[in-house]
């Protein structure tokens, strides 16, 4: 049902560059997290130290016990079978086809049969819909292909742990609707904890169950989604509302003139806490909590139409 990932006082530097410090979360079992941050806040290289290739400065990440910033090479290796991940750039090897990129890792990880595999792989590029695009290479086929195939290899292991940096960068607004179905989809039917990086704030929105932010250097906050839905704090505002005003700049972090330009503009409200996407495979997600229960346990009340019942005044249902 997915593994616990619990990331304790992190801190990454190359050289004298400061990526981020003491960050501090715990990836819940079976659920689904989004981290968020302007680009180059070091959300690639989280992913990375994640599952051992980057190491960090100080800081620990205990998977089912082994902390794998510390541990011997021999037990990282047999940590990594529990991951799943797709990369930024997707790093599909251009001379293979899908097929065998997709069976890639059986080939190299396990003693499976052609046969074995063969039933792997068609189930995958099923789940990814890809069939009929075996055959293809990776330079033959459309950006959002090129994902979905990452994520099929992904998947061939079975993980306990997907890890996925930016599904949705280059894809149009319908493909990036359908792949936030499929992440939705594929945490029902095999329950893994997933992380996914991305600054799509439609995604951010309506898929997670838990929204972390890295910003400035540091993780700003992180929780359960209707948390950083609600939450009033400019840095968190101003990002999951994709708005102009706010401490956020083009180059992260506004200087100060830019901020006294800003001076008695006020942000605007919050808008409404769109209600998380749903499994379309009719199976119940395990880790899915009813909407507006966070806001209705910690009495904050979310803007008019956030859900569409009543559910969420403080004090009524539960
Ligand atoms: N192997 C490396 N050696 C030195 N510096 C690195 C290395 N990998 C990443 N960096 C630096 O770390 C910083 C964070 O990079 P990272 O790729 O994690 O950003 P990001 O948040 O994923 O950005 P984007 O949203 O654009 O993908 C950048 O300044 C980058 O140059
Ligand atoms: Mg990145």
């Amino acid at each position: 049902m997915g593994v616990e990932v619990a990331v304790t006082g992190l801190t990454k530097k190359f050289g004298k560059q400061l990526i981020w410090r003491d960050v501090t979360l715990t990836l819940p079992a079976g659920e689904v997290s989004v981290m968020l941050g302007p680009s180059g806040t070091g959300k690639s290289v989280f992913l990375k130290t994640l599952i051992g290739l980057v190491k960090p400065n100080e800081g620990s990440v205990v998977i089912e016990g082994v902390d794998i910033a510390s541990c011997p090479e021999r037990e990282l290796y047999e940590i990594r079978k529990l991951f799943g991940v797709l990369f930024q750039d997707g790093a599909m090897f251009g001379s293979m086809t899908l097929y065998d990129n997709v069976a890639f890792p059986l080939r190299e990880h396990t003693r499976k049969s052609e046969s074995e595999i063969r039933k792997i792989v068609m189930e995958k590029m099923d789940l990814t819909g890809l069939v009929g695009a075996e055959d293809k290479l990776p330079g033959e086929i459309s950006g959002g292909m090129r994902k979905r195939a990452g994520l099929a290899r992904a998947l061939v292991l079975d993980p306990e742990i997907l890890l996925i940096d930016e599904p949705d960068s280059g894809l149009d607004p319908v493909r990036t609707a359908y792949i936030n179905q499929l992440f939705i989809d594929l945490n029902a039917q095999i329950d893994a904890t997933f992380l996914i990086v991305t600054h799509d704030i439609n995604t951010a929105r309506t898929v997670p169950d838990n929204i972390g932010l890295l910003y400035h250097k540091h993780l700003a906050m992180f929780g359960p989604r209707e948390m950083l839905l609600s939450s009033t704090e400019p840095v968190v505002a101003q990002f999951l509302n994709a708005q102009r005003v706010g401490p956020i700049g083009m180059s992260e972090e506004k200087d100060a003139d830019e901020l006294a330009a800003e001076a008695g503009f006020d942000m605007p409200p919050l808008p409404p806490i769109t209600r998380q996407l749903e499994p379309s495979n009719g199976l119940p997600r395990r880790a899915e909590r009813p909407a507006g229960e966070w806001c209705r346990e910690n009495g904050i009340v979310p803007p008019p139409g956030s859900f569409d019942d009543a559910v969420v005044a403080p004090g009524s249902a539960g």
